[in-house]
């Protein structure tokens, strides 16, 4: 038994501050600790009463650094990882230019392997803990990233992407086979170590409604794993999807009809719903998760935050890298912000720093055990330095109280802001 003290400002959540007053729910202390025990975390409190509680447990002093839950990226594309910042196109343009030449080269397990182990370390460098991602039609892209992952301990969430139509040649499976990978990759990956396998068709436009049907019918058999796919990105794409299914309501009911509509689903985008499609998401317990960087980046949109808080949707928040235009979830709350103005809602911090952790584990179902600072949880923890540059560094001396410190961090930091991490109660020895 291993027992470690983590010393310095902490940051937790006891319920929803988008549900809730944030002030009610969130708790700060400036003299914090963090005590773990081999993998787990099994005492958040104040730091001196720990110590002397636990005088056995190794300490870590971060001084004024804030100790925070690890981050949750909940929709992202490792296979896209190489194309990031790629100039000029909107959705559909932007995938056929530049996502699928790039992701026919997944089928190389030695290329698929070099991306997925460099994802992931971008990610941990960026205080990111946990991805949930998309990969390739190749069954080898997914070994990839969950082999890179297992190898760093990290709890992951990942499948095949499943495409039948609308895309290159090498890039098309077919209905029977995408059934057929899904089940052995899910029966290989799903539940070992912090393995978790999602079911993922791409999108409508993608997918024939016989591989719609053959996924609703692999979900239906294992109701136990998520399903990830894109909703209602950009209005082309919509048009789009009224064209190929002209017999649907929406574009939701292209998943509903075929049994791809349920608690454990995440609705990638989610930003031109119709009022039918917010309702029935919020009636199975779904979850949307919101790609600020990539909503402005390739131009789809204004994600409605607060309107899909209240209306009872899960929310999670997420990169969706490359489309996305970064690999930080500070640089992501920052967006959600931005957007959040241009929508007449300016976020507090603390609804930001929720999204990124304990909002993103609960559309993953995986709250209480990543994405919290608290007894019980995994040890998956990021310590942010918010005095990490010089700009960051002289408005926090003029800040009033903790969110005026934490703030100009999620609106400026980057992978600089990332002092520390740790993953299954391990220190990450990072590059940087
Ligand atoms: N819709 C279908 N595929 C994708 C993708 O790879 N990225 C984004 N942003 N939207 C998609
Ligand atoms: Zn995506």
């Amino acid at each position: 038994m291993i027992q470690q003290l983590l010393l310095g400002q902490t940051l937790a959540f006891s319920g929803d501050p988008l549900d809730r007053d944030w002030s009610d729910v969130t708790r700060h202390n400036s003299n914090g600790g963090v005590l773990v025990q081999d993998d787990r975390i099994i005492a958040v409190g104040n730091g001196d009463v720990l110590q002397r509680d636990y005088p056995q447990a190794t300490v870590t002093h971060y001084g004024d650094a804030l100790i925070s839950a690890g981050f949750v990226d909940a929709h992202m594309h490792y296979p896209q990882t190489g194309i990031i910042a790629s100039w000029g196109k909107q959705l559909i343009d932007w995938l056929n230019t530049y996502t699928f030449p790039e992701e026919a080269r997944f089928g190389d397990k030695a290329y698929a392997d070099g991306a997925a182990g460099r994802t992931l370390d971008l990610a941990l460098a960026h205080g990111t803990t946990t991805l949930t991602s998309f990969c390739t039609i190749h069954p080898q892209s997914v070994d990839a990233f969950f082999e890179a992952a297992a190898l760093r301990n990290m709890a992951v969430v990942a499948g095949k992407t499943c495409m039948d139509r609308n895309a290159p040649d090498a890039l098309r499976d077919t209905a029977q086979s995408s059934y057929d990978d899904s089940k052995s990759l899910l029966a290989r990956w799903h539940g070992k170590g912090r393995a978790n396998y999602a079911i993922t068709p791409r999108f409508s436009p993608t997918s024939t409604p016989e591989q719609l049907h053959a996924l609703g019918a692999l979900w239906a058999e294992y109701p136990d794993c998520l399903m990830q796919t894109h909703l209602s990105e950009q209005l082309p794409e919509i048009a789009w999807v009224r064209g190929l299914f002209p017999d649907a309501r929406d574009y939701l009911d292209t998943y509903e009809e075929c049994g791809l509509l349920g608690a454990k689903g995440l609705y990638g985008h989610a930003i031109h719903l119709e009022p039918r499609e917010i309702e029935r998401l919020q009636e199975v317990g779904a979850a949307v998760i919101h790609c600020p960087t990539s909503n402005t980046f390739i131009g789809s949109g204004l994600f409605d935050l607060m309107r899909l808080a209240q209306a009872g949707l899960r929310i999670g928040l997420a990169t969706d890298t490359g489309g996305g235009s970064s690999f930080s979830m500070l640089r992501t709350m920052a967006a959600a912000y931005e957007i959040g103005q241009l929508r007449g809602v300016a976020l507090h911090p603390a609804q930001l720093m929720w999204l990124a952790t304990e909002g993103s584990a609960r559309a993953l179902h995986m709250e209480g055990q990543i994405g919290h600072l608290g007894a019980g949880a995994m040890a998956d923890i990021t310590i942010l330095d918010l005095e990490s540059t010089p700009a960051i560094a002289q408005r926090v001396n003029n800040a009033n109280d903790v969110w005026d410190a934490v703030f100009p961090t999620i609106m400026m930091g980057d992978d600089r802001a990332i002092k520390d991490v740790w993953v299954a109660g391990r220190r990450v020895q990072r590059a940087n």
